[in-house]
């Protein structure tokens, strides 16, 4: 059985963005799939958070996991900083990683320029990736395209490890979604949808009321053609708001072109809320359920408890490979 591992930040509550670029996928793995899934709170603390925060998003990541379909039985999730084999590993995989390669990463320059001043973790955030990736000998990595350049480095890493020192290490694969790799910025539909915008219009919150839903998208940036159209160069607006819908619906570009053609905005935009508040209040009713209990704790011990069992014995082997520590 193939291993897959993803993580997630938890830098704020999660958008539709995160649900349709990652977490619609890593429900579907988990049936044929052995299944990782990492809250980051040690990525989280590359840029300030709040501490208090930082906590209660923790576990409201948690509950929105388990709330969106991941199951403790099928898939092992727990908190990065419970298992210390990931920073670890972060810092031996810094050992070899190159200054410049991580200065190439468009995460580091988006979340660096024009910053007064940068923490070196936010440097040195990819090997740490690396690291939680590799830990598990993962065969598939399931994330959203904004993440593709870190994953060709971990793969770069992992294969400059095996040559330098010892064959330990999978080589992963990325796995991309072909429909909801990249949802945009409802206001500025160029850029991607981002958890941590300022403007609270550009996404939706996974925990987002059905009325404010409605709202934001009613309010969506498009154009004044009138035409529902997939066409992301020149109505990216459109294109975004057709992305949206097709992933919540399983329907094809095409078919919702054909549905809207001839109608104006008002409807098209009116069944995107629509769609999304379908997909979204279930979770929303089971996360309620979810946030306060006693079981999300259980659920979080016993995964950090599998995950060090698998993370150890691959740190192991890593130390003995880099010659670290005695021989026992
Ligand atoms: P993060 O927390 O920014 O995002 C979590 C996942 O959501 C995807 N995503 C999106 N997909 C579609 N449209 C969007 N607008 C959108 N925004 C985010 C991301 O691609 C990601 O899959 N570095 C990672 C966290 C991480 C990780 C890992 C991932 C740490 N270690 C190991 C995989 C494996 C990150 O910042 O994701």
């Amino acid at each position: 059985m193939k291993t897959i591992f993803s993580g997630i930040q938890p830098s704020g509550t999660l958008t539709i963005g995160n649900y349709l670029g990652a977490i619609q996928q890593f429900v579907e793995f988990q049936e044929d799939h052995d299944c990782y899934f990492c809250i980051v709170d040690e990525h989280a603390i590359t840029v300030p958070q709040d501490r208090l925060k930082l906590r209660q998003n923790i576990r409201s990541l948690a509950a929105l996991y388990l709330a969106a379909g991941i199951s403790s039985d099928k898939s092992t999730l727990f908190i990065q900083s419970e298992v210390p084999a990931h920073t670890q590993l972060g810092w031996m995989l810094q050992s070899i990683s190159y200054i410049g390669e991580l200065e190439r990463m468009t995460q580091f320059k988006d979340k660096s320029t024009g910053k007064e001043t940068v923490s070196s973790s936010l440097l040195t955030y990819p090997p740490l990736m690396a690291a939680d990736i590799l830990l598990y000998k993962t065969d598939i990595v399931p994330v959203g395209e904004d993440q593709k350049q870190h994953l060709e480095l971990t793969r770069n890493l992992a294969q400059r490890f095996n040559n330098k020192f010892n064959d330990i290490f999978t080589i992963p694969e990325v796995h991309i979604p072909k429909v909801g790799a990249r949802i945009m910025s409802l206001q500025e539909p160029t850029s991607k949808m981002s958890k941590s915008d300022e403007n609270e219009k550009a996404f939706i919150s996974m925990l987002d009321e059905p009325k404010k839903i409605e709202k934001k998208i009613k309010s969506a940036v498009t154009d004044s053609e009138g035409i529902v159209k997939f066409d992301k160069e020149n109505k990216p607006g459109v294109s975004n708001l057709i992305t949206i819908l097709a992933s919540c619906t399983g329907k094809s570009a095409e078919t919702i072109e054909a549905d809207y053609a001839g109608k104006g905005y008002g409807e098209f935009k009116q069944d995107v809320a629509n769609a999304v508040v379908d997909v979204l209040k279930p979770i929303q009713e089971r996360y309620n359920e979810l946030i306060d209990s006693e079981a999300l704790d259980d659920i979080l011990d016993k995964g950090a408890e599998k995950a060090s069992l698998i993370a150890n014995k691959s740190l192991v082997k890593a130390k003995k490979a880099m010659g670290l520590g005695r021989v026992k």
